[in-house]
């Protein structure tokens, strides 16, 4: 038979898609009732302890360590055009890191002094901010390193995990006190949610302070440029005895149903393209807990990385990816993109 002879028989009515996607808004529509909106987005920021830092950092375009005597210049235009959450990091440039993380929670520390300002200066913005102690550590890890030799198959420091969840618990609850409306610990260690949560009751803040579980966090290869700006790669081995193992897909789930059961208000996912299914998991076995994902460092580093190769367009990518997280089922978006998306969200698209 000649190819060139052959057509297809007339179309069914139902093959017509085409006309449920030729207008913009129509598109929109076509979302099953997600879209995503500026309240859906969290700004991860970066804060010195150089009161006057405005830094930039390599690895992450456009983004900044910033000192607090910066903030509210920096800040402002953003709330105004949206800005609805924010996540801080404490970049600890001059003070002295030690074994238990002391810098953590001492009362100067950046994080403390920025929760204190932002809910003087910015009332009604989402104040979160992240827990964990390898910022603060001269070993650089996320815990307190156990007394135990290190097993023999790795050289992976083993951690103290009851001794790591309490000194959390500690930091988390001093957070709740200078006026974090979410504390966020991404430390992984076995027990932290449970523990966090307990801090807060007892000094009665848990009905003031929600609780956002970094519950599905992988030892990833995309915290790099992170790292760099926080200074917090740890000095020796990895975060593999307590991050997820890149293929845990099980494990991840039971991670995300022990997170919910201690006490997490939110769950989040990350990094977050490259597990897209971790959160259509997440989203169907814990139903009734918001599921956030973190597009990390390294996913916004590639993304523009190949947009200056002129592989594809920035924009185009940002909401390409973040637009397949809201359909995954996260409805929180940790995300570097968020100044742009506050401008993006305002144009035709
Ligand atoms: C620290 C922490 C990391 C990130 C958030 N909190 C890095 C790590 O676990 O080493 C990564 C965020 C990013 O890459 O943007 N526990
Ligand atoms: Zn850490």
């Amino acid at each position: 038979m000649d190819p060139s002879n052959f057509r297809a028989p007339p179309l069914e009515i139902s093959s017509i898609l085409h006309g449920g996607m030729h207008h913009p808004t129509l598109r929109l529509f076509q979302n099953g009732g997600r879209n995503l909106t500026k309240s859906m987005l969290i700004y991860p920021i970066f804060i010195s302890d150089d009161p006057d830092a405005e830094q930039e950092i390599a690895t992450l375009p456009g983004q900044k360590r910033w000192g607090v005597n910066k903030l509210e210049g920096f800040l402002a235009p953003l709330v105004k055009k949206g800005l609805k959450g924010v996540i801080l990091f404490g970049v600890p440039m001059e003070m002295e890191k030690d074994p238990r993380g002391s810098a953590a929670d001492a009362p100067n520390t950046p994080v403390i002094l920025g929760l204190q300002l932002l809910s003087r200066l910015f009332p009604s913005l989402l104040l979160c901010v992240d827990v964990c102690l390898c910022e603060y550590t001269s070993h650089g890890h996320c815990g307190i390193l156990s007394s135990l030799p290190p097993p023999s198959h790795s050289h992976t420091p083993t951690l103290d995990a009851e001794a790591s969840a309490q000194r959390i618990a500690e930091v988390a609850v001093a957070y709740a006190r200078a006026g974090a409306h979410c504390v966020a610990p991404s430390d992984m260690m076995d027990g932290r949610i449970r523990a966090i949560k307990a801090g807060l009751m007892h000094v009665g803040l848990a009905n003031r302070c929600a609780l956002m579980s970094y519950a599905a966090k992988f030892a990833s290869g995309l915290y790099g440029p992170f790292r760099d700006a926080a200074g917090s790669a740890p000095m020796f081995g990895n975060r593999k005895c307590y991050q997820l193992p890149p293929n845990a897909r099980v494990l991840a789930r039971r991670a995300l149903k022990r997170d919910a059961d201690e006490g997490a208000d939110f769950l989040m996912v990350k990094p977050a393209l490259p597990y897209l299914d971790i959160m259509s998991d997440a989203a169907r076995i814990v139903p009734d807990h918001p599921v956030a994902c973190y597009q990390v460092s390294g996913e916004f580093a590639m993304i523009h990385a190949g947009a200056e190769k002129g592989i594809y367009d920035l924009k185009e990518m940002a909401f390409e990816t973040v637009e397949s997280m809201v359909r995954a089922g996260a409805c929180i978006i940790l995300t570097y993109f968020t100044p742009q998306f506050l401008d993006w969200l305002d144009e035709e698209r």
